[in-house]
């Protein structure tokens, strides 16, 4: 299908943002610096926080903490890699239901209960095998983002 082109300078900070790309929801989201903190917090908790498993390989622009070429901007697919349903947006930090009470922020897929930190890596014991998909993307200007 056709790479669909999103100018990220319209999104703004703590936005997500959902395109439709080959059918399945991307998420594009602008996270604020203190979303980006809580990453490391998360780490010892996180199943694969490197993205080295290959279910649904990370692309090597993508294998950081952030897992992102810009910093700030997540592009990740929007779909659980258990089953396949969307996880929701649990952005709050602290106690949450069905969340521990240490909650960084992130996504909780709502269907098996795997929850995904706010680079969309998944927390250990969960049943989604893997981090949440990042698709072939780059950026063609400082703004312009291109997905496929
Ligand atoms: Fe997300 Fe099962 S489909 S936890």
């Amino acid at each position: 299908g056709a790479a669909v082109e999103v100018d990220v300078s319209t999104i703004a900070p703590g936005e997500k943002r959902v395109v439709e790309w080959r059918g399945k929801p991307v998420w594009v989201m602008r996270r604020t610096e203190a979303q980006l903190a809580t990453l490391e917090k998360d780490e010892a908790q996180l199943a694969d926080p490197n993205s080295e498993r290959t279910a649904f390989p990370t692309p090597e622009y993508a294998k950081n903490r952030t897992r992102s070429i810009k910093p700030e901007i997540l592009v990740a697919i929007g779909i659980c890699t258990h089953l396949g349903c969307s996880p929701g947006d649990k952005f709050a930090p602290g106690p949450q239901p069905s969340l521990p009470d240490d909650w960084q922020g992130g996504f909780l897929c709502a269907c098996h209960g795997s929850t995904f930190d706010l680079a969309g890596r998944v927390f250990q014991n969960k049943p989604a095998p893997d981090n949440l998909e990042i698709p072939p993307h780059y950026y063609v200007s400082d703004n312009m983002l291109l997905i496929g």
